[in-house]
């Protein structure tokens, strides 16, 4: 990648930004009033806004390594947190990928050093579904549903928080569970039924 050429082409999209709005950065500058939280994976091909075509300031963005929401991680917990409560967005959207790296090192076998803990959790998901994904004899099968499982069981941790709880109770946050079919471009919607799930999940999580 040629770095000089990054700043051309921030020059080139100022250009073609205030051609087309000379007043762009002053509304951009003005504050944002998302509606969507994105928690997706860190990987280079998966872009968020991109695929979703969406504009700066429409999506309030989260990514790390198979899109994960550990409990006791304060980077995604913090995001959750400020999304919800003081951006009042109305949907949280977990968006996995096929062929997602995190995934598929979780399912092998070797020692990662400080990515341990993180892969950990996604082995934890593995371990609560084992019986459903040891059942899959295919291993491209299984280990696509288990990229699919990881992201229901992320909808499941974001439902655990007080402040998913409250907006769902308040306004009727919805939370969705996406798959980017990085073969085609297509974006699956996982179908998450929220409240059958938050129904079930309070009778053990509920907070407020
Ligand atoms: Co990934």
């Amino acid at each position: 990648m040629n770095f000089d050429k990054i700043f051309e082409n921030n020059k080139g999209w100022i250009a073609q930004k205030l051609e087309n709005n000379p007043a762009y950065f002053d509304d951009l500058s003005a504050g944002q009033a998302p509606e969507v939280l994105y928690i997706g994976c860190s990987d280079s091909r998966v872009t968020a806004e991109e695929m979703m075509g969406a504009k700066p300031g429409e999506v309030f963005v989260h990514r790390n390594i198979a899109n994960m929401i550990p409990n006791s991680d304060l980077n995604v917990q913090s995001v959750i947190n400020y999304a919800v409560q003081h951006l009042k967005v109305n949907h949280i959207v977990v968006c996995g990928h096929y062929e997602c790296g995190g995934i598929r090192s979780a399912m092998a076998q070797s020692d990662l050093g400080i990515l341990n803990p993180w892969l950990r959790n996604i082995r934890d998901v593995y371990r609560l579904h084992k019986d459903e994904l040891n059942g899959i004899e295919d291993a491209n099968e299984r280990y696509k549903k288990f990229t699919e499982i990881n992201v229901y069981e992320q909808c499941i941790n974001a439902m655990k928080t007080a402040e998913v709880q409250k907006a769902y109770a308040e306004r009727g946050l919805k939370v969705h569970g996406w798959i980017f079919d990085i073969h085609n471009g297509n974006i699956v919607d996982l179908k998450i039924d929220i409240d059958e799930r938050m129904k079930d999940i309070q009778s053990i999580y509920k907070l407020v």
